[in-house]
C-alpha cells in the first residue's frame, strides 16, 4: 500500500480562492433554504437577534479555530488532532467530524436534488399559472413521491464526487470562485421584488421586529445550530481547508470576510422570502418546504420570470455544489490520509455509503413517512442532531482544543504567520475561546436538551 505523500498535499492556489472556497462551503442551502425555514418556525425577529449573536461571539471563534488548527497540521481533522496532540484522544473529534459529515451530507443531497426538480419546473414552464396553494400542493406531492427525488438525489450525489475526485484546486476552487458573486446579484433582485410586493410589511416585521416571548431554550439551541450549521463549523471541513490555505495568508481575514459575507447572505434570503411568504399567504412555519413553495411565487410576479426562475435554481444548485463538496472533502481527507486509499477509491466508498443514508432521508416523506425515531422521520433526524448536537459539540472541544491544549503562544505562531503578522486581536481571540465560547456553548447546549433550565 502506498503512502500518502504529505509533503505534495494539494492546496488553494491564491488567497482569493482560499475566501472564495471557502464561503462556497459556507454559502448554501444553509443560507438560502434552511434559514428561512428554521427563522419561520422560531418566531422570527428575536430569533436573528440571537443568531446574529452568535455568530459573533462563538461562530468566528470556532472557524478561527478550525483555520488554526487546519493549516498548523496540514492534515485532514482526525490526522490533524492526531498530530498536534499525539497519544491523546483529542483525534476523537476529528472522527465524530466525520460521522457528522455522513449525516449532514446525507440530508443535504437531499435538499439539492430538490433543487434539480425546480431546474426541471423551471425549463417546462412548470410554475405557470398556478397560484400559491397549487405551488404547494406540487411541492408536497413531489416530495412524496418516488423516483423523482431518488433520480435527482443521485444525479447530485454523482456530481459532488465527480469534482471532489479532480481534486481541490482545479474542481473545487474554480467553480466557487465564477459563479457565488452572479447568486449574490441574484438574491438582491429577488429581495427587491419581494418587498416591493402589497403585504411586504409583515414580512419585513416578522424577520426584524423580536418578540422575545417566543423564545425557549430549544430556540436557542436552534439558533446557535444554525450558525454552525451556516458557517461549515464544528466537524472539521474548515479544519480541511485550512489545511490547504497559504502560510502566507491572514487567517483572521479569512474567517471574517467569510462569516460576514455569509452572514450578510443569509439575512439577504430572508429578506427575499419573508415578504412574499406574507404577501401569498403561506405559513412562515412550513417547515423545510418553505422556500420552494415561496419561491416559484415570487418569479410570477416578475418580468422576465421564466428565465429568473431558471437562473436562480441553477445557481442555488452550483451553491449546493460547493458545500456538498467540503463536507464530502472531509470523508475523502480522512479515508485517503489515514485508511490509505486513492482520492478516487475514497470518494466511491465515501459516496455510496452516505447514499445508503441520503436514500433514507429523501423518502421521509414518501415511501418512508411513517418510520419515526423519537417522533421525527430520517430526515428530520439527522438535520436535528447534526446541526443541533454534533455541531455544537464539535466546536465545543475544538475551542478547548485551541483555547486550553495549543495555548497561546502556538496559536499566536499560527495567526501571525511566524510573527509577520501583528495579530493585534490575539488576546480578545485566546479569552473568547477559553471561556466565552466554551460556556455559552455549553448552557446553550444542556439548556436545549433540557438538562439545564434557565
Ligand atoms: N454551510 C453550508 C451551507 O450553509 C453547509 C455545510 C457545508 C456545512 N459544510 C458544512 C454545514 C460543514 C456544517 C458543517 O449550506
Amino acid at each position: 500500500m502506498a503512502e500518502f505523500d504529505f509533503s505534495n498535499r494539494d492546496s488553494f492556489g491564491s488567497k482569493f480562492g482560499a475566501i472564495a472556497a471557502a464561503a462556497g462551503s459556507a454559502i448554501g442551502l444553509g443560507n438560502i433554504w434552511r434559514f428561512p425555514y428554521v427563522v419561520g418556525e422560531n418566531g422570527g425577529g428575536a430569533f436573528l437577534f440571537i443568531y446574529l449573536a452568535f455568530i459573533f461571539a462563538i461562530g468566528i471563534p470556532v472557524m478561527l479555530s478550525e483555520f488554526t488548527i487546519g493549516r498548523k497540521a496540514q492534515r485532514n481533522p482526525f490526522g490533524a488532532f492526531r498530530k498536534l496532540a499525539p497519544g491523546k484522544p483529542w483525534y476523537l473529534v476529528g472522527l465524530m467530524g466525520v460521522v457528522a459529515a455522513f449525516m449532514i451530507l446525507a440530508f443535504y443531497t437531499a435538499v439539492a436534488g430538490w433543487t434539480l426538480e425546480y431546474i426541471y419546473q423551471s425549463i417546462v414552464n412548470g410554475f405557470a399559472g398556478k397560484s400559491s396553494a397549487d405551488l404547494g400542493q406540487m411541492f408536497d406531492s413531489f416530495r412524496e413521491s418516488t423516483f423523482r427525488p431518488i433520480l435527482w438525489f443521485a444525479i447530485f450525489m454523482f456530481m459532488t464526487s465527480w469534482i471532489v475526485v479532480s481534486g481541490v484546486k482545479n474542481g473545487i476552487e474554480k467553480y466557487a470562485k465564477i459563479l457565488m458573486p452572479i447568486l449574490l446579484l441574484l438574491i438582491i433582485i429577488l429581495c427587491i421584488r419581494s418587498v416591493t410586493l402589497p403585504g411586504a410589511k409583515d414580512g419585513l416585521l416578522f424577520l426584524f421586529k423580536p418578540d422575545f416571548s417566543k423564545i425557549t431554550g430549544n430556540t436557542i439551541l436552534e439558533a446557535l445550530g444554525q450558525a454552525f450549521f451556516s458557517l461549515s463549523i464544528g466537524m472539521g471541513t474548515l479544519i480541511t481547508y485550512g489545511s490547504y490555505i497559504s502560510k502566507k495568508d491572514n487567517l483572521a481575514n479569512t474567517a471574517v470576510s467569510v462569516s460576514l459575507t455569509d452572514t450578510f447572505i443569509a439575512i439577504m434570503a430572508g429578506i427575499a422570502i419573508f415578504p412574499a411568504v406574507f404577501a401569498f399567504g403561506i405559513a412562515p412555519e412550513s417547515g423545510e418546504g418553505l422556500v420552494y413553495r415561496t419561491l416559484p411565487n415570487i418569479f410570477q410576479q416578475m418580468p422576465g420570470g421564466y428565465y429568473f426562475s431558471l437562473l436562480f435554481f441553477i445557481l442555488l444548485g452550483v451553491a449546493a455544489l460547493t458545500s456538498t463538496i467540503s463536507v464530502l472533502e472531509v470523508i475523502v481527507a480522512y479515508f485517503a490520509e489515514e485508511l490509505k486509499m486513492t482520492r478516487k477509491k475514497a470518494t466511491i466508498v465515501a459516496s455510496l455509503s452516505v447514499s445508503v443514508l441520503g436514500l433514507m432521508a429523501v423518502m421521509s416523506w414518501g415511501p418512508l413517512a411513517d418510520f419515526k425515531i423519537f417522533g421525527k422521520h430520517v430526515f428530520g433526524m439527522l438535520d436535528f442532531t447534526s446541526a443541533n448536537i454534533l455541531l455544537p459539540l464539535g466546536g465545543l472541544l475544538i475551542v478547548i482544543f485551541v483555547g486550553w491544549y495549543l495555548g497561546k503562544s502556538k496559536t499566536k505562531e499560527e495567526l501571525s504567520n511566524q510573527g509577520t503578522l501583528k495579530a493585534k486581536y490575539l488576546n480578545l481571540f485566546m479569552f473568547l475561546v477559553k471561556f466565552i465560547a466554551p460556556i455559552a456553548i455549553a448552557m446553550v447546549f444542556l439548556n436545549g436538551i433540557g438538562i439545564l433550565k434557565f
